[in-house]
Parts: structure tokens; sequence; C-alpha cells
């Protein structure tokens, strides 16, 4: 399906409105109701706009009109949900062509109508050998316009060209983070990151195991060990062409390809989930493509420590200390506690080899997140008050939701170990995300901006496109809304 824009409404086609929740809604269900020849009165009456309420009606010649609710007030996540929801129930309904009335949008508005759109298409079927032919909708003859008002026309030119972007990456990402790990290895992770750099002029280096062993990552490595599959340190670099002094921000992500939990095993009732424990990898991959893409003006290093997180007879053990990058010593205490572990030696590579100005871990580290945030934000960990601002501010424009937790020294005890420098787990059932996070800190040698984001929650949750929880896509559009604002904040 190609999506493009216009000022001037087509004649064919079924037609989509978008309907906010206002006092005003009578009067613009008027004209409409006038128009299908549908009772004045009848129709305010059955349809409210509340958020992702639908009702289709049929016009002259056998064309249709989709009312979309968005309820009061929609945000830019409204505006996504309710098109994606439609898009997807609706998809194999609607003709080849499909026209959006978004004459009353901003630039904002249709990058997030457009995001909804493409997310609407996405097939979590990705393993099914009888699937049905895709409607013609969804083919390469499928079009929709957005109609759009004549003031809006470069905002929207942008904003559509930016959302194809993001739309592409994430789509890619998601079919990553649904894969099983019999299909997921770490060094597919890299292979998608070396055939992206490839592609979009970004450089990739992969470390292997060879090379992590000559350099000394042995967090990552202890992890692995337990495993058949080989570990693999990614590093991508983007830098933008004839700009000197670009900001640069380093983003480092978990790449957990299955977490069995190690020798200290999770039960079976959930741990298929495990295969999407990289959450935080597909955001940094993710993320440093569009950046690349968009050729944003910022110098973005991308670290992802990958691995699968198993058990046999050469596992780590409980009680192991192990020695990571930095020198610093870990007592592992528990082994399903293992992206800290990881991001460990991710942190400690980025701050040996690069001095990003601004530091970013993301992973799906705790449970204890969900405990604390469910599954509506992310848990933001920061040592810099701007840093937690701009990202915050990122977090509500985006919708993908960040909430700060703290970081005091108080919770410092949770990490003392008693025979190494750090112990990776407190061994309670209180502050988990906070204590993973106070672990976190031993590793970013004392850097000015750092923050963490806890995704456990966010990057897999229940969606319209399967029964069991899948993965979101959570972070790229967030990272790249603080990326595109960092200029700015100088
Ligand atoms: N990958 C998990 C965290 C997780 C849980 C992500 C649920 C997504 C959904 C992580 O590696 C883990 O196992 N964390 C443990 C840590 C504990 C052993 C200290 C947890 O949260 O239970
Ligand atoms: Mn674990
Ligand atoms: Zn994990």
């Amino acid at each position: 399906m190609i999506i493009t824009y216009t000022t001037q409404a087509p004649t064919t086609g079924d037609r989509i409105i978008p309907l906010v929740q206002t006092e005003s809604l009578a009067d613009r269900l008027a004209p409409l109701a006038d128009e299908l020849a549908v009772p004045v009165d009848v129709l305010p009456r059955d349809f409210k706009a509340d958020a992702r309420e639908v009702m289709s009606l049929y016009g002259s010649g056998g064309t249709k009109t989709y009312l979309l609710g968005l309820g009061k007030k929609p945000q830019a996540m409204d505006w996504l949900r309710a098109f994606r929801k439609l898009i997807f129930d609706q998809k194999a309904r609607l003709a080849e062509q499909v026209w959006v009335d978004l004459t009353d949008a901003d630039g904002a508005t249709v990058e997030a109508v457009v995001l909804g759109i493409r997310g609407g298409t996405y097939d979590l079927r990705l393993f099914q050998t009888d699937k049905p032919e895709p409607p013609a909708f969804l083919t390469d003859a499928g079009r929709l316009t957005l109609v759009v008002s004549a003031d809006q026309e470069e905002a929207v030119q942008t904003s559509l060209n930016r959302a194809e972007v993001i739309a592409q990456t994430t789509r890619q990402m998601l079919d990553l983070m649904n894969a099983p790990a019999n299909l997921k290895s770490p060094e597919r992770l890299s292979d998608w990151a070396v055939a992206s750099g490839r592609e979009h002029g970004y450089a990739v280096t992969v470390l292997n195991r060879a090379e992590l062993e000559r350099q000394g990552l042995n967090a990552l490595l202890s992890v692995a060990q337990g495993s058949d599959v080989p570990p693999v340190l990614i590093v991508a670099e983007y830098k933008p062409e004839g700009i000197d002094k670009a900001p640069t921000v380093g983003l480092v992500g978990k790449g957990v390809t299955f977490d069995t939990g190690g020798v200290s095993i999770k039960d079976s009732a959930n741990m298929h989930l495990m295969k999407s424990d990289m959450g935080g990898a597909a955001a940094v991959l993710g993320t440093v493509e569009v950046a690349a893409r968009l050729r944003l003006p910022v110098h973005l290093i991308g670290i992802v420590p990958a691995t699968e997180n198993s058990t046999d007879g050469r596992s780590t053990k409980p009680g192991d200390v192990i020695t990571a990058y930095n020198g610093k010593t870990i007592e592992v205490i528990d082994t399903d506690a293992e992206g800290r572990v990881i991001l460990a030696d991710g942190l400690g590579y980025m701050l040996r080899h690069y001095q990003p100005d601004v530091l970013i871990d993301l992973a799906t580290l705790t449970g204890s997140v969900i405990g604390t945030l469910g599954y509506h934000a992310a848990g933001l960990f920061s040592n810099n008050d701007d840093l937690a601002s701009q990202l915050t501010a990122s977090a509500d424009r985006t919708g993908e939701r960040l909430w700060r937790l703290p970081i005091w020294d108080l919770y410092k005890d949770d990490i003392r170990s008693d025979v190494a420098d750090v112990k990776n787990f407190h061994g309670k059932p209180i502050n988990g995300a906070i204590a993973a996070a106070k672990f976190l800190e031993v590793f970013i040698e004392g850097h000015p901006a750092w923050a963490h984001l806890d995704i456990a929650g966010m990057a897999f949750a229940d969606t319209e496109f399967g029964s069991q929880k899948n993965a979101t896509g959570y972070g790229i559009r967030l990272l790249i809304d603080y990326l595109r604002t960092i200029p700015a904040n100088g």
C-alpha cells in the first residue's frame, strides 16, 4: 500500500474521518448525515467519538465512510492507536483506495496517523504456512491518500517521510523481537546490523566470541557460557556528514535472545516470552538505523551485548565471581539477573572507546519495574535532571511514557557484596528495579549524564496482533524524538 497526500478530497474510494469528542461533534456530524442520508438526530446518538469507536456507513456508489472516534483531547499515541486498531480490524474490508480526512491535522498528528496505519498492517503470523492472500488494500496496488490543508503541506511532507522511515525500521525490529530463539541467534542480530549499516551508511563492528575473550568482556561471556549459540558485541556508529561538533550520544541495549534464567532457572509458565528479552537491543539498533536514514545531526553510537542466557554444565553458577571488562568484580548471586551483567560490559566498552556527551541504556531488565509501573510506563533512572526532563518531554510527546524512579545512595547496600566489588542481586522481593539501576551505576564510571530505561513492561505487551504478549517497538519513537531535540537544547 502506498501512502500519499493531497489537498483535494478524492471522489472515489473509502473514506476515514477521525473525530474528536468535542461540544461541536454534532455540528460536524450534521453535514455527513445529510450527505449519507442518515437522520441528522440519529447519527450523534449512535456515534459518540469515544476513543477507538468506529462506525461504518455506506454512501452512494458503494463507497464506505468510517467514522473514527478519538475521545477527548487526543495525544499522538491516541491517534496512533486509533488508526492502528482501525486498519488492523478493517484491512480486509477496506477498498483498494482509501482516503483519510486530515484537514484539521498538523504535521505531528499526521506522523502519528501514518505510524498507526503502518502499524495496523503488521502481521504476527510470521511462520504460518497457509496464510490467506492479502487484501488488495495491503498489496502494492493499495492506495491511501491523506487529505491535508494547504498550509500544512510542507510539514506533512516531512512528517510522512519520517513516519515511513520509523515504520519500516520498527517493523523489522518487531519481526526480530517476535522471532523465536531457535531462529534468532545473537549473530542474527549482528547480521541485521551489518546489513543495515551497509545499506544506510553507518559503521558496524561485531566482536565475536574469540574477540570478546581476547578483549576481556568476561561479564558478557559469563552469561553466554551456558549456551551453544555464540555471543556478540555489536557496535554501530553513525556520524552525520559535514558537522564538526555534533553532540555524541551513546546508546546501550540489552540483547538477550532468550532468558531461561540460567541455573537460577525461571518457572515455565511464561518463559516463552523471554524470546523477546532483547527489547533494549531492538530500540538501540532501530534508533541508529532511523537516525542514519533521517541524517539527524547527532553522532550516535549504539552498543548491543547479545547472548542467550541458558543453562548447562558450563553455565555460570550462583556465587561465581567474574571480572567485568572495566576490571570490576561481580558476584553473581542470581544468574537470572543477567541483563545488568551484560550491560556492565556494554557500558564499559562504550566508555573505554567513546566519550559520549549523553549515555542512555535500555533494557527489559526487571519484573520489578512492571510491579511498580505496570504496562503504561517504563522506569527512568538518571543522575542528571536535565536529561531526565528532556527524555520525559519526549516520552510525553510520543506517548512512549517514562516515569522517573530514584537512585539514592540509600539503596547502595543492595549491591554490596561480601567478596566482590558488587553483587548482581540483593535477594529481596523489594525495590528490584532500583537495585538493578544501582548496579548499572557502578559501571558508568561517573558519567555525568546517564539515563537507564527499564522497559520490561513496555517492550512487549498485549496488542491487537495476537493473544500472547508481543513486541511493541517501544523506544524508537521516544529516542528519535529525543535526538531531534538535542541540538535545540544545546
Ligand atoms: N528479562 C528479565 C526481566 C523481565 C521480566 C523482562 C518480565 C520482561 C518481563 C530479567 O533478566 C530477569 O530475569 N530479572 C529478574 C531479576 C531478579 C532475578 C533479580 C526479575 O526481575 O525477576
Ligand atoms: Mn533474567
Ligand atoms: Zn533477562
